[in-house]
């Protein structure tokens, strides 16, 4: 490559801003989203993406199960520009659509954006993708969303931010009243107040801007000033007590800046997506499994699979492997090589991910996210790289089940498909495997709903296996040290299994069986995966 390309390839990778937005369902994710969207160009008018999440544009020869569920690929990416920044977003299904698929997404961002429902406060989805998040050491974003209604005390829900995810909250607005008293928002990072309904007064003015002192200045006929100064007081107070602003904190997941604002009403969006394009950072280097850390400007093109959609067409077997380019730039029909296996591809059929349409790819560079067009070659957390030296990526790191289900071939002549079938997609990732520990019978373990429903279908299609599955609900699942392990310990309340590389396990029917064992053996040590 030569120098100028370099300069360029640089040039190009350093404005990619590639990040998720995580949150429980309901506390806004579509709607701020398509506001982001609206701002870059990418859709013209709000209620497309609504529209794909609810089938109105499901193309006809989608997977079954994604046209039921709605679940569009093509907004599983979305690509715009904005500024002089090109930016991924990568959606996080949630509901029932919520697998670890949806977790691993988040190993293949740079930066998260909380959006938080301001009535109900932190809730648990949030709560789990937060982890991983924080067990990766992003920066994390929150924006407290629906403020047009009443919602919480807005220190209320930083305190709970705080408390709940542990984690410090530097606040860059703060509400000016609430629900319908709402008037604007002081926006302490510019100094400056953002009128919430401008026409109604603010002769039209959206922002207002403040001197040193936090006082408006000018000639400004504003509504409810005793409000106005009361909240830039409480702000300034906050500013005083709170938590110091760091680059250094937010650039590693330990402070998170919070934006309020609401969606619906287009308010507060633009602000924030302005001071987090400032912030997010650019795509990030990647560490190998031999410990080599990998570049993103490095001219030499490798990635990861993070996330393999199967089926989209029930007529035809392919499937589109999702990868995140950690350096280069993909060229359409380049050869790579496989690492798992050594194995030589050629990059042939690819596809960028838009908002409206699916798209060939033309220009992707470190940060970027293609799909690939893949007839089975492709596993989860597999590493392709171009050239002769070897890149292997390290593994993606496996969560904890939380639902678990009883497996067993229809026909039980029909042996060998099944085991066929159900190895293979437990080597995809697609579900997880345990074992009774005494009858050998076949458990599964998703973390969502949908990882068995995709199960079953599969098993039908791709290996021509029925199989019956009984629900065994919801279990925590704790390993334990072999040599710790009593086979006696085990009960119907703490099932006993052992997963496929044959380390032993309970699974636990709640926290009290839990604990009843942890009283009962202090001393066998109890582990999670994340
Ligand atoms: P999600 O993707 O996180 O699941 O949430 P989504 O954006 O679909 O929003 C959930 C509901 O909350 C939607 O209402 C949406 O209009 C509403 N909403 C989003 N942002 C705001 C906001 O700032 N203020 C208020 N008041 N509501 C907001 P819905 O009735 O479920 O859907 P729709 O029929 O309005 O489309």
């Amino acid at each position: 490559m030569t120098e100028n390309n370099n300069n360029e390839l640089n040039k190009e990778v350093k404005r990619r801003r590639t990040f998720a937005i995580i949150s429980h369902p309901d506390a806004g994710k579509t709607t701020i989203t398509e506001q982001l969207l609206l701002f870059g160009g990418a859709i013209r008018e709000a209620g497309t993406v609504k529209a794909k999440k609810s089938g109105k544009f499901a193309k006809s020869d989608w997977m079954e199960i994604e046209k039921q569920r709605g679940i569009s690929v093509t907004s599983s990416v979305m690509q715009f520009d904005y500024d002089d920044k090109r930016i991924n977003i990568l959606d996080t299904p949630g509901h029932e659509d919520f697998s670890e698929d949806t977790y691993r997404t988040l190993m293949a961002v740079d930066a998260a954006v909380m959006v938080v429902d301001s009535a109900k406060g932190i809730e648990e989805q949030t709560k789990k993708l937060f982890k991983v998040c924080r067990m990766r050491g992003i920066p994390i974003f929150t924006f407290m969303n629906k403020l047009d209604r009443d919602g919480r005390e807005p220190l209320e829900l930083i305190e709970e931010l705080e408390e709940v995810l542990e984690i410090d909250a530097y606040p860059m607005n703060w509400p000016i009243g609430s629900g319908k008293t709402l008037l604007g928002l002081y926006d302490l990072y510019h100094n400056r107040i953002e009128a919430f309904r401008p026409e109604e007064s603010n002769k039209g003015e959206r922002f207002i801007s403040l001197n040193s002192e936090g006082e408006i200045e000018g000639e400004h006929k504003i509504k409810k000033e005793s409000l106005y100064k009361q909240v830039l007081e409480e702000a300034l107070l906050l500013k005083e007590a709170g938590n110091e602003f760091s680059e250094e904190a937010i650039a590693a997941g330990k402070l998170t800046p919070v934006f309020f604002g609401s969606a619906l009403n287009n308010f507060g969006v633009q602000t924030f997506l302005e001071i987090f394009l400032q912030f997010a950072p650019e795509p990030s280097s990647h560490e190998t499994r031999g410990g080599e850390i990998v570049q993103p400007a490095e001219p030499t093109f490798s990635g990861f699979i993070f996330k393999i959609q199967a089926n989209m067409d029930p007529r035809h077997r392919d499937r589109i492997a999702f990868l995140r380019i950690c350096s280069g730039k993909f060229v359409k029909g380049m050869d790579v090589t496989l690492s798992r296996s050594g194995k030589k591809i050629r990059l042939s059929n690819s596809t960028q991910f838009m908002a409206e349409s699916r798209e060939i790819v033309t220009d992707a560079v470190a940060g970027d996210i293609v799909g690939l067009y893949d007839t089975g070659n492709f596993q989860i957390g597999d590493t392709i790289y171009e050239g002769n030296d070897k890149i292997e990526y390290q593994e993606l790191p496996q969560f904890t089940p939380e639902l678990f289900m009883k497996v067993e071939p229809k026909n039980v002549m029909k042996q060998k498909s099944f085991h066929k079938g159900i190895n293979q997609l437990v080597q995809e990732g697609a579900i997880q495997l345990y074992k009774s520990y005494h009858t050998e019978s076949y458990i599964i373990g998703a973390v969502g709903q949908l990882q068995f429903e995709v199960f079953e279908h599969r098993m039908r299609n791709e290996y021509n296996s029925e199989v019956i599955m009984s629900s065994i609900g919801n279990r925590i699942a704790r390993w334990v040290k072999p040599e710790q392990l009593d086979e006696n310990m085990g009960s119907s309340r703490n099932m006993l299994v052992r997963d496929r590389f044959d380390q032993p396990l309970f699974l636990f029917e709640n926290r009290f069986a839990m604990r009843w064992f942890s009283d009962k053996y202090p001393e066998v040590e109890l582990t999670s995966l994340l």
